[in-house]
């Protein structure tokens, strides 16, 4: 088995002492960190889902990079609609902090996509992108897919958020079809978890690292749930088991 772990919507500031919806989004992710290496700890790939640095700002993905080196293992990042892709990129580069676009662990292959718009929240797969993908899906010859990309490729229930996911979801979703090696599609973005299998491939959200927004809401609401990662255990089948774990409170104002 091999342990593969996402972290997603760090919501990262400039400002070392920046709130995302009121949560100390640098100390939040410190304590999932301290989490993961305990309970995680033979994670072998991190894959961070966006909304990684929510100013866009280098001091901010600086910081970022240097609290997911703790890990010490690869972490792969892309875009969500709060990322700023051209400084991500410049700083994201490290020996283990990368926006590779795609990783293969064992007999698995991982494909991430960027499904970023510029000025909006909202995400859409560039031509470019399914490019990408198609060529990616066509060349994996006896490996199981993961893809990732930030924003969900279906409805999630929560009519402000459904506004703003993928908005050509279904050239995705017929992509994937025509692909029998996917066996899951990871995502951020909702700051909640989600699970639903769709023709045999799990298509699965993450919580994120800092605010958590309720289900099933007409408008953003926040979530008290602490905050946590998903984790997943990938067999040399095809199979997988995956979860989400969480820290057991959420972390305080004046928590260190
Ligand atoms: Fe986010």
């Amino acid at each position: 088995m091999h342990t593969v772990l996402q972290v997603s919507d760090t919501h990262y500031f400039c400002d070392p002492g920046g709130l995302m919806f009121g949560i100390h989004s640098r100390r939040s992710l410190d304590h999932v960190l301290d989490y993961a290496l305990n309970h995680h700890a033979t994670a072998e790939l991190v894959l961070a889902t966006g909304d990684l640095v929510h100013d866009g700002s280098a001091a901010g993905y600086q910081a970022l990079k240097e609290a997911l080196e703790r890990l010490e293992v690869p972490v792969h990042c892309l875009p969500g609609n709060h990322d700023n892709p051209e400084v991500m990129a410049a700083v994201l580069n490290g020996p283990r902090v990368t926006c590779n676009r795609a990783a293969e662990l064992a007999d698995w292959k991982i494909i991430l996509l960027d499904t970023r718009v510029t000025g909006s929240d909202g995400g859409f797969l560039a031509r470019s992108e399914l490019d990408f993908l198609e060529r990616e899906l066509s060349s994996v010859r006896n490996r199981h897919v993961i893809i990732v990309l930030h924003h969900p490729p279906v409805q999630i229930g929560s009519l402000w958020m459904d506004d703003i996911g993928l908005a050509n979801a279904a050239v995705f979703l017929d992509m994937i079809d025509r692909h029998a090696q996917v066996r899951a599609v990871l995502f951020g973005h909702i700051h909640q978890e989600f699970d639903r299998l769709r023709r045999g491939v799990r298509l699965l959200g993450a919580p994120s690292t800092c605010a958590q927004f309720k289900p099933h809401t007409l408008v953003h609401v926040d979530d008290p749930l602490p905050p946590g990662y998903r984790w997943l255990r990938l067999a040399g089948n095809g199979r997988f088991e995956t979860g989400v774990a969480r820290l057991a409170h959420p972390v305080a104002d004046d928590d260190h």
